[in-house]
């Protein structure tokens, strides 16, 4: 067997600027379990891969792991890297929308990570519409409903309260639209710096991130592997792999590494940061790697810019709110918010 690659020192791995300045490393540890890994050892993961040289965490409350990250962040920041040298992103979950959820929400999850401010904080997705841990693709909230402008202005505006009282540093956005963020930055006080999507290979969203980076507001993307590991609930027939894209497997083999190194240095390459979860030493430190070391030419970029299949994974059925509904009418497809 390979010995372990060796660690790497942070300052080597790139960085994005944000908005008003700040810098976000482009590659985070994710630390979603897709109900099957356990918090204990997802907490191991975040403190090996600080130990590694990893700065950026991906946390949300939904996880149900954050005491636990918490502990592992704790013994980092005493250990390994000062607080003001990590980047920790949490998430308000969706049945959280509600005014007055918002800052006891965000303030549980600081509780949870002992952390005194986060350095991100999304709303999780656009719909107050809530799951339960480990449903199955039919489950739908009873009081489901379509995104609401207004009520999800109440939302933001508890965000940027955030902001203001020092809470946190940025704000953002996940699982939007373009239509729906057409509609937020017309009305914030605070823009959203970031927006957490899914991108991968077979899901590339040229036009959105287009969209993104003219509004100077950085695309992290999500399941940047095409989530192996996903939850039953977000797998259909029709979905591919970008792990097992012959292209991507083909450059793979000429770089010697995994096709998870690719699509990752893809990725980072065309502006992203990406936040691909492991509990697996071996992955998680080859995923470091892969964004510091030997980058893919302009030629092998254009191959996997050819390989997109406009394949969503996660597609977010159970957050429909009607009957008879498709998962397309939840990310306004045609251009426009699907009408309520
Ligand atoms: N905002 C949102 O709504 C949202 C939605 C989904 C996800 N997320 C965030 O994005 C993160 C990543 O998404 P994800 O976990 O669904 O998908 P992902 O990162 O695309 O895939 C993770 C899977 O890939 C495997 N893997 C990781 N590195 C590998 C490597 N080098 N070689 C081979 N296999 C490798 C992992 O297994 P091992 O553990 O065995 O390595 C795991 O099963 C989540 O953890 C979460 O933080 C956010």
């Amino acid at each position: 067997m390979k010995p372990l690659q060796p660690t790497i020192d942070p300052a080597l791995v790139p960085k994005r600027t944000l908005a008003h300045g700040a810098q976000i490393p482009a590659i985070g540890l994710g630390t979603f379990g897709s109900d099957h890994v356990s918090g204990a050892q997802i907490a191991a993961a975040v403190l090996d891969a600080a130990r590694i040289g990893y700065r950026h965490f991906d946390c949300a409350a939904v996880y149900g792991n954050e005491p636990l990250i918490g502990e592992a962040l704790h013994t980092v920041s005493k250990t390994v890297a000062p607080r003001e040298d990590l980047w920790v992103t949490s998430k308000l979950w969706n049945d959280k929308h509600a005014a007055k959820d918002v800052i006891s929400s965000c303030k549980q999850s600081l509780r949870d990570l002992k952390l005194d401010y986060l350095d991100l904080y999304l709303v999780h997705w656009p719909f107050p519409n809530f799951h339960a841990p480990g449903c199955d693709i039919d489950s739908r909230s009873p009081d489901a409903r379509p995104y609401i402008h207004a009520e999800f202005m109440e939302t933001w505006g508890e965000m940027e309260r955030l902001v203001e009282q020092g809470l946190v540093r940025h704000i953002g956005t996940s699982n939007m639209t373009v239509a729906k963020l057409d509609l937020l930055l017309k009305d914030a006080r605070v823009r959203p710096v970031c927006n957490e999507m899914e991108l991968h290979p077979h899901f590339q969203q040229p036009e959105f991130l287009a969209y993104l980076f003219e509004g100077h507001i950085q695309p992290i993307g999500f399941c940047p592997l095409g989530s192996p590991g996903r939850p039953e609930r977000d797998r259909t027939p029709e979905d591919t792999s970008p792990l097992e894209d012959p292209v991507v497997c083909a450059i793979a083999e000429d770089h010697q590494v995994h096709p998870a190194a690719i699509c990752l240095k893809w990725a980072v390459q065309r502006g992203e940061v990406v936040i691909p979860f492991s509990v697996n030493p071996r992955n998680y430190r080859a995923n470091l790697h892969a964004v510091v070391d030997d980058p893919l030419s302009p030629e092998e970029m254009r191959k996997i810019d050819a390989t997109d299949r406009r394949c969503r994974l996660i597609k977010g059925q159970v957050f429909l709110w009607k009957e008879n509904q498709s998962w397309r009418d939840l990310w306004d497809e045609s251009g426009v918010i699907t009408p309520a």
